[in-house]
């Protein structure tokens, strides 16, 4: 399963990075958003506080006097009208070029101004307003869902200096859990896929390397075994057998005598008949046949069937003296196969046998009734029947 295994995880590590970029572009996107809307609530914020505060005549008079702490006095209110507004003051320093002028210190903002007439005139010199903005609140209110957080450190470059990062990830979960079905969902038909097909060649190899070694210890027992094949094959069709039945009838028809190669090959040729030890010996073959296929995982389901082939209808076969239905039908089938194959085919020890006399001992053998009688109304059909393509590839 080493195939469909890694394309599962290719597939799902790879549903995941897609998840991943999808959800790193939609945090480049809340970014953006949320930074437009900051700076913007801090350009007005800003404008405001300069018209307000820093052009104010009695504020500008003030420092001028000198008297920083009255001046000072007139934005203690300062946060009563601007919302984003924490604290200002008038202290010394250099003022900026510009009406206001943004810094950052870790997530805190502060906003410098330059001090002036309501005339918008000569900044005082070596004097600046300083404004401390609740950053945090203006993100707030800009990003609302919570997903963007101002940070210390590590995060990506936000606006005026400061670092943010996107902190609310709903959908991670559940782009792992897809992730993982997606990867499931591509690689459970490839994992049949592969089975299907492992299963496939190592039946059709694994039984052309079983009938080849057949054919080397027994010509003439491998012979009869195609010949079966290809009858069950008939008969199955003929009984409604399907797509893998259809399947798995004929390699165990092919593989019904397997156990044979247990069986010394002098007995199995013997041009007599043989004795009650020899007998015991030659029927010992079904378990035989059964105990090598135990040996090959993918030929194991059929031991039954070749297993049962010489049970009997009546219960007088063998190794289990099963009767009737107990019999598999793939069985009963390949039995029909088999007696009919063995009585109108040439053997050392006898001619073959006409076909309606085939039949009368068939049917006093005990065989399947209904099998038999159905073998003997569509025989003439079966000279013209060709073998699927599927079981010709599997034919050594
Ligand atoms: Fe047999």
């Amino acid at each position: 399963m080493a195939v469909p295994l890694a394309v599962f995880l290719v597939v799902s590590v790879a549903t995941l990075a897609l998840a991943a970029e999808i959800r790193a572009s939609s945090r480049g996107r809340f970014l953006e958003v949320a930074r437009s809307g900051f700076e913007r609530a801090a350009e007005i914020s800003a404008e405001g506080l300069s018209a307000g505060y820093f052009q104010w005549d009695e504020l500008r008079d003030l420092a001028v006097a000198g008297r920083l702490d009255a001046a000072n006095a007139l934005l203690a209110d300062l946060d009563d009208g601007f919302r984003y507004a924490l604290s200002g003051r008038i202290e010394a320093g250099t003022p900026p070029p510009v009406p206001w002028l943004f810094s950052a210190s870790g997530t805190a903002l502060t906003a410098r101004f330059p001090v002036r007439d309501s005339a918008g005139g000569t900044p005082l010199a070596n004097l600046v307003g300083v404004v401390r903005l609740d950053a945090e609140r203006m993100l707030a209110e800009a990003a609302p869902g919570g997903e963007v957080a101002l940070v210390e450190s590590g995060g990506r470059a936000f606006a005026f200096g400061l670092s943010a990062r996107v902190t609310h990830l709903p959908l991670q979960a559940l782009d792992i859990l897809l992730s993982i079905l997606i990867g499931i969902a591509v690689a459970a038909p490839v994992g049949m896929a592969a089975r299907r097909h492992a299963r496939f060649f190592y039946e059709s190899k694994g039984l052309e390397t079983i009938i080849f070694l057949f054919e080397q210890s027994d010509r003439f027992s491998a012979h009869h075994s195609r010949n079966v094949g290809a009858l069950a094959l008939f008969i199955g069709r003929q009984v409604g057998l399907r797509g893998r039945r259809l399947r798995d009838l004929y390699s165990a028809a092919l593989l019904h005598d397997i156990g044979k190669i247990s069986v010394p090959t002098d007995l199995l040729q013997k041009p007599r008949s043989l004795d009650a030890g020899e007998t015991e010996t030659v029927r010992e073959h079904p378990v035989a046949g059964a105990r090598i296929l135990d040996n090959f995982w993918e030929l194991a389901h059929l031991r039954d069937f070749v297993l049962r082939h010489h049970e009997r209808s009546d219960g007088s076969g063998y190794p289990g003296g099963l009767a009737g239905d107990e019999i598999p039908v793939e069985s009963r089938i390949i039995a029909v196969a088999d007696v009919f194959e063995a009585l109108t085919g040439e053997r050392p020890y006898r001619s073959r046998i006409e076909l309606a006399e085939a039949f009368s001992i068939m049917r006093a053998e005990c065989l399947d009734r209904d099998l038999v009688d159905l073998l003997e109304a569509r025989i003439s059909e079966y000279p013209t029947f060709q073998l699927p393509r599927w079981a010709r590839a599997s034919r050594a």
